[in-house]
């Protein structure tokens, strides 16, 4: 993982936790999940860690890069997310996860200050330093499989229409010209499909989510995944909104607010960093939506996100959000949410996840955008000529059907006619 912040270390905490017996993991989907096969006359249940061939948690090994060389108890203990009584317990395992230099480049990140970077100059020098680590991470730890996963800061916001982004010819010369405006995210996801690794990316920066970067990926027939890990107020939204839809309910406006104090928050106090989050925040309403459709119900929706820097709250963030809602005759109502979350604790069982799904997708020969894995991020990739489905239901239907599929199983329509039609 690029990022050994506050997201990574809950993720590699959590998961030594849990194998270790002394903590449970909840809110992951392989590792609680389960899926129905066949017809419900059939009563088939499996778990999903039991259906699909996944990497056993005892078989993982984690390692990231970071720009502060806190190793992986240090950087935990100063997250403050999970209790020194829990981390302690499993010290000596932290500790020994130390973070390789990072590739970084302040233009991205303003409002950190990397101390412990490679020294490399140029994009194809940085791009050759990080594949060595990874060939040497893989060895030094006996690895047949690596997955990367962005964990990294949100860098400031690009617009993915640059004609640097459009080819693989013009990426691969932007970075021999060393293009100022291929951010570090770029090079790792660079360095992680060309040694053959799935990548997925937790931030809303571009990374691997332009048209150059999907050719890159199938041409080295490597899965990848994003963007922005779908937790708190976006979880919320992709819940709310498509019940609403389906209801018919009309929306004139949800405006959403968040407090937080973590270094995420911190980062995201740049307007260049935010703007690039707000961009994946605020999409999430209008696919569902589809005011164009329903200009009556959603045509005039007023939808703003805020996010604001406060360090009493550390990670805990309070998501606020009020809904104005319309009903039967146009009658005025209000929704209010107010959401006392653990940004990290959501999203680390997400890491976990995509890891195990990642590799099963490569190791399935499935490559290029992983749509299936919708159902993780805020701002789902999809290929360029399709719209993301943002409805946490629709992308729940598509990740289970996958699975089905991988397996030979018969995909579940819900269609359910011939229970009442073929009685013979
Ligand atoms: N629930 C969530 O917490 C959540 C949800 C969605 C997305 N995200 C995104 O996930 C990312 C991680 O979140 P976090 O809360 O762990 O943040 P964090 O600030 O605690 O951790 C990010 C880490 O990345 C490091 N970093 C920055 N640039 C780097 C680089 N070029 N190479 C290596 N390391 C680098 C930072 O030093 C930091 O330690 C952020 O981009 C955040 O927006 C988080």
């Amino acid at each position: 993982m690029p990022g050994l912040g506050a997201v990574s270390t809950t993720f590699i905490a959590g998961t030594v936790a849990i194998r270790n017996g002394i903590s449970s993991p909840i809110g992951s989907i392989t590792q609680m999940g389960s899926l129905r096969l066949g017809k419900r006359t059939e009563k088939r249940e499996v778990g999903i860690k039991d259906f699909v061939p996944l990497a056993n948690l005892n078989d993982l090994v984690f390692g990231g890069w970071d720009i502060f060389e806190d190793n992986c108890y240090e950087a935990a203990v100063k997250a403050g997310v999970i209790d020194t009584e829990l981390l302690d317990q499993i010290k000596t395992e932290l500790s020994s996860i130390k973070p390789m230099k990072a590739v970084f480049d302040k233009h991205f990140v303003k409002k950190l200050n990397g101390t412990y970077v490679k020294s490399v100059k140029g994009h194809r020098s940085r791009i050759e330093a990080l594949r060595q680590d990874i060939r040497d991470f893989k060895k030094n730890n006996g690895l047949n499989r690596v997955v990367m996963i962005w964990c990294g800061s949100t860098e400031v916001y690009q617009d993915p229409k640059g004609s640097v982004y459009d080819s693989l010819d013009s990426l691969e010369k932007a970075l021999d010209d060393d293009e100022p405006s291929i951010a570090p995210s770029i090079l790792y996801a660079y360095a992680a499909i060309k040694e053959g690794l799935p990548y997925a990316n937790g931030a809303p920066n571009l990374s691997v989510d332009f048209p150059a970067m999907y050719s890159l990926a199938s041409q080295e027939g490597v899965p990848i995944a994003g963007k922005d890990f779908k937790t708190g107020q976006t979880l919320m939204k992709t819940i709310l909104a498509p019940g609403f839809k389906a209801r018919r309910l009309g929306i004139d406006g949800w405006f959403s607010t968040n407090i937080l104090g973590n270094r995420d928050g911190e980062v995201l106090d740049d307007p260049e960093s935010f703007k690039t989050k707000e961009v994946s925040k605020l999409g999430v309403l209008e696919q569902i939506l589809e005011p164009e459709k329903y200009p009556e119900l959603y045509g005039d929706l007023y939808h703003k996100v805020r996010i604001n820097y406060y360090p009493p709250r550390g990670d805990n963030k309070e998501g606020w959000d009020n809904i104005d809602i319309k009903g039967w005759l146009g009658y005025p109502m209000q929704i209010k949410v107010d959401f006392l979350c653990r940004d990290s604790i959501l999203a680390a069982p997400l890491v976990l996840d995509l890891a195990l799904f990642l590799d099963l997708a490569n190791r399935s020969g499935m490559h290029g955008i992983q749509e299936w894995l919708s159902f993780y991020f805020k701002s789902p990739m999809c290929k360029p000529d399709l719209y993301p489905i943002h409805d946490l239901f629709s992308q729940k239907v598509k990740l289970e059907n996958t699975l089905r599929y991988l397996m030979g199983e018969t995909l579940i329509t819900h269609l359910g006619l011939d229970y009442y039609h073929n009685e013979d």
